[in-house]
């Protein structure tokens, strides 16, 4: 495995968070250089994608790389049979970094097991979504002034949602208190529990999305019910509504407040929240440029910092 490889937040240590924080700070200020310059990224998406997809190649376009890869696996040649394995081994012949979201948890995983070209795992199913964590963590870090001892609130789908477990495990560092709201059918998995516990990270769990768990906030993370991961449709018709963020809950929140959301949205969070100056998700997506500038810039050995 290529030790620049980024498949698990648990990949990176303390030190190496900061220094993609730093990294991601100066190219928010200089997100346009040639120092991708004869480098090519490949993108393979085996599941849709927006913003993760588009940044990432923005974040090499802008810094003077090439891109090739799919966006829709179906014009690639995994429709007529051929193994992740033999696909990842083809394109590391022609690349110098993959980036790739898969729906099997651990495919990016073992893609650093077939290959010595560093992966960036961009989302591989309910598991991880590094590169996610690193633009929330860029966006905490600039709306409260730092990232330690914040009470985050994350509502929704904690079951499937790999953004909030990947969060989760990133901020054992800052000391967090998290509130998790969500139905029982999409609780936060025992595993992400026993992880708090045995980081002594404080939590509490309710299914109800009080005022009292929303006026102590400084961070509320919305996440979608994924409608794509449920094998009931039924289930999913039950559960997919039940929190909706609206501006009149945020009456008495903290001045520090910021609601966060990877995004896509659906009915989480109301348009009637979207001009609240409280309303941080579109400037998080923005983030997410600067986040994987600094992602790939490791990956590939490159330290804009040193000049
Ligand atoms: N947040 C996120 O992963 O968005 P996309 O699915 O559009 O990439």
């Amino acid at each position: 495995m290529c030790s620049k490889s980024l498949v698990s937040i648990e990949d990176i240590s303390k030190d190496e968070i900061l220094d993609l924080l730093e990294r991601a700070r100066y190219f928010e200020q200089h997100p346009n250089s040639k120092i991708l310059d004869g480098k090519v990224a490949a993108t393979l998406f085996f599941e849709p994608s927006t913003r993760t997809r588009l940044s990432f190649e923005t974040a090499v376009n802008r810094l003077g790389g090439r891109i090739i890869g799919f966006s829709d696996p179906g014009t690639s040649s995994s429709v007529k049979g051929e193994t992740l394995k033999d696909t990842i081994k083809m394109v590391s012949n022609y690349t110098d970094i993959i980036i790739m979201r898969h729906f099997l948890e651990g495919a990016a995983r073992y893609a650093t097991e077939v290959t010595d070209v560093p992966i960036i795992n961009a989302g591989d199913g309910a598991n991880q979504h590094p590169s996610q964590t690193m633009l929330d963590l860029y966006s905490i870090m600039k709306t409260q002034g730092g990232l330690e001892n914040l009470t985050i609130t994350m509502v929704g789908d904690l079951k499937y949602g790999r953004t909030v477990h990947s969060l989760l495990m990133a901020m054992k560092y800052f000391n967090p208190r998290f509130i998790f709201v969500a139905s029982k059918e999409l609780a936060m998995p025992q595993e992400y529990k026993d992880f708090c516990r045995a980081e002594g990270i404080e939590y509490i769990e309710t299914e109800d999305f009080s005022p009292e768990v929303i006026n102590q906030s400084d961070i509320i993370y919305m996440t979608r019910v994924q409608r794509e991961r449920f094998t009931d449709p039924m289930e999913y018709e039950r559960v997919k509504d039940l929190y909706t963020l609206h501006n009149a809950m945020l009456e008495g929140s903290k001045p520090n407040l910021r609601i966060l959301h990877p995004l896509p949205r659906v009915n989480e969070i109301d348009r009637d929240v979207d001009d609240n100056p409280k309303a941080y998700y579109f400037d998080q997506a923005r983030n997410g440029l600067f986040a994987r500038q600094a992602i790939i810039t490791r990956a590939l050995g490159i330290n804009p910092l040193e000049k």
